[in-house]
């Protein structure tokens, strides 16, 4: 009969548009998107990319930044890079969500414990830019912070 079919119809509806908002707000509680590479943040040290953090030339103009982030300092801190270089950091936490904002320019990143965050940039211009933490992390976060000098 029509009511019956049309309550059936309405039912489902309701149903499928409850099924995809819990599907969506399941999907936003899982954090950084899928496709992230990942790693224990127990065993970071021993991480072959993470093992000694520091500044690396990696092409003629590329630099490769391999930084640890952890309550409460950038690891390596107070970064040099040479005018014009194309950098690329590669960064983890080993504790708890950090940020990694750079004054003045477009680079701002979570840093999420387990997951290896990768943003690039080439810095044209010669500098100082200070690097802070924008994710509350703890007590001493207001004071988390470095510098990249650009020469
Ligand atoms: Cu680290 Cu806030």
């Amino acid at each position: 009969r029509a009511e019956e079919i049309w309550l059936i119809v309405g039912v489902g509806i309701l149903v499928l548009s409850m099924v995809i908002t819990g599907y969506q707000g399941f999907a936003k509680s899982m954090g950084p998107p899928s496709g992230m590479e990942t790693l224990d943040p127990e065993k970071v040290d021993e991480h072959e990319l993470f093992s000694e953090p520091g500044v690396y030339q990696v092409g003629e103009n590329k630099y490769e930044v391999v930084m640890t982030l952890s309550a409460f300092q950038f690891t390596p801190n107070n970064i040099e890079i040479p005018v014009g270089a194309e950098v690329e950091f590669i960064m983890t936490s080993k504790d708890v969500i950090h940020g990694f904002q750079v004054a003045g320019t477009n680079l701002n990143a979570m840093v999420t414990p387990g997951y290896i965050q990768r943003i690039s940039k080439t810095f044209d211009e010669a500098g100082e830019f200070l690097v802070l933490c924008n994710e509350y992390c703890g007590i001493g976060h207001q004071i988390m912070g470095t510098t990249i000098t650009v020469k």
